[in-house]
């Protein structure tokens, strides 16, 4: 298999964990025989400081001719603080945009041994294996009129939450197949108790359900969800929602499940089922945390996951992303980044976390 891959490190620690998951994806080249080319390009502050922009139209360009993006981090207080010109994730909302990457894949679940981690008991977190799917492309993020102004000197400021039925159709179609591809329980999350939205949402969700017999719906009200959540969350397998919601509960999600040091992302154009192109961006879900940039201490787990959702949605190349995930578990039982540190384990930092997975990797 060949493919072609657009790399971008950006900022903070983005750089020392995507090194990672290229170390990772090296590995799978050479024990599977695949060959990845991999394109660099600036990204964010990085690029703000060499080209006066977070995101040039030769970084564009150079992800048009890939099939994936791998990307780190992006931003920090040099280039985002009230009134910049621009902040840096405007790179990463644009590049959802240009490229339709309507579905945000975010899986939050436990590797045994990691209960521990868990703000919540070892016990409530136990099998913990949840997927949160947001829409990414939509909602209050994009919807228009969104700006502000002053009027007889009081400030004002909108956002607007808008959805057109095919955008709620077509997240809604992802979460029922991937909850068709697993334990077949799917959450449609909303609050359509309050929001126009909301009530197309859960109509369109009850309409489809009927093409989906075999996977068990319930609807959940979103304040409801981050209480569940809290409650009980491993009686969740599949959650779709709108964008705002899955900003706010997928961070609920991974740090319910040890750190956000663990919540990877895949943000997909479709799931490739009747797509010519699952075309796929995928990074891990939290920023750039600059206050531990450049000490080798981050922990890469989440980038090397999001490695392999590439090698499995975009790819298709699932024995490999299982491959990275076993290694992974592996590896958790006895070594640990600081931020997921438990008694017993031993302590080491970014790249001997990569070391350790390829080493496990290679062991198959
Ligand atoms: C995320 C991030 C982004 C978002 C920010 C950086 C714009 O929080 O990917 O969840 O809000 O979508
Ligand atoms: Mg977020």
């Amino acid at each position: 298999m060949k493919g072609t891959i657009a790399v971008g490190p950006g900022d903070g620690i983005g750089p020392e964990i995507v090194a990672e998951g290229v170390k990772v994806l090296k590995t799978v080249e050479k024990k599977y025989g695949h060959e990845f080319k991999l394109n660099y390009i600036d990204i964010g502050g990085i690029s703000i400081d060499k080209h006066g922009t977070p995101l040039t139209d030769e970084a564009i360009e150079v992800c048009r001719r890939a099939d994936s993006f791998f990307f780190g981090s992006l931003g920090g207080p040099k280039w985002d603080y009230p009134g910049a010109k621009v902040y840096t994730n405007t790179a990463g909302l644009r590049i959802r945009k240009i490229f339709d990457v309507y579905a945000n894949l975010r899986p939050a679940k436990i590797y045994p041994g990691m209960e521990g981690c868990s703000p919540l008991k070892p016990e409530k977190v136990k099998g913990l294996d949840l997927i949160v799917v947001r829409e990414n492309c939509g909602g209050a993020y994009f919807g228009e009129p969104k700006k502000q102004w002053t009027e007889k000197g009081i400030r004002w400021a909108v956002d607007t939450m808008l959805y057109s039925e095919p955008e709620i159709t077509r997240i809604l179609k992802v979460g029922f197949e991937l909850a068709r591809s697993r334990r077949k329980k799917l959450a449609s999350v909303e609050k359509q108790n309050v929001t126009e939205t909301g009530k197309l949402w859960r109509r369109l969700a009850i309409e489809m359900s009927e093409q989906y017999p075999d996977v068990e719906l319930e609807h959940v009200l979103a304040d409801a969800c981050t209480a569940w959540l809290l409650r009980e969350p491993t009686r969740f397998d599949v959650l779709v929602m709108g964008n705002l919601y899955g900003d706010i509960i997928s961070d609920e999600a991974s740090t319910v499940a040890g750190s956000l040091g663990m919540g990877s992302s895949a943000q997909l154009r479709g799931l490739g089922t009747d797509e010519e192109k699952p075309w796929g961006y995928y990074e891990s879900a939290h920023g750039s945390a600059p206050d531990i940039a450049g000490k080798g201490i981050a922990n890469p787990i989440a980038t090397i996951m999001s490695a392999a959702h590439m090698l499995e949605y975009t790819y298709k190349l699932r024995k490999e992303a299982d491959a990275i995930d076993k290694a992974i578990a592996r590896v958790v039982l006895k070594a640990r980044t600081a931020d997921i540190m438990e008694k017993g384990m031993r302590q080491v930092g970014s790249a001997e976390m990569g070391d350790l997975i390829c080493a496990e990797i290679e062991k198959g």
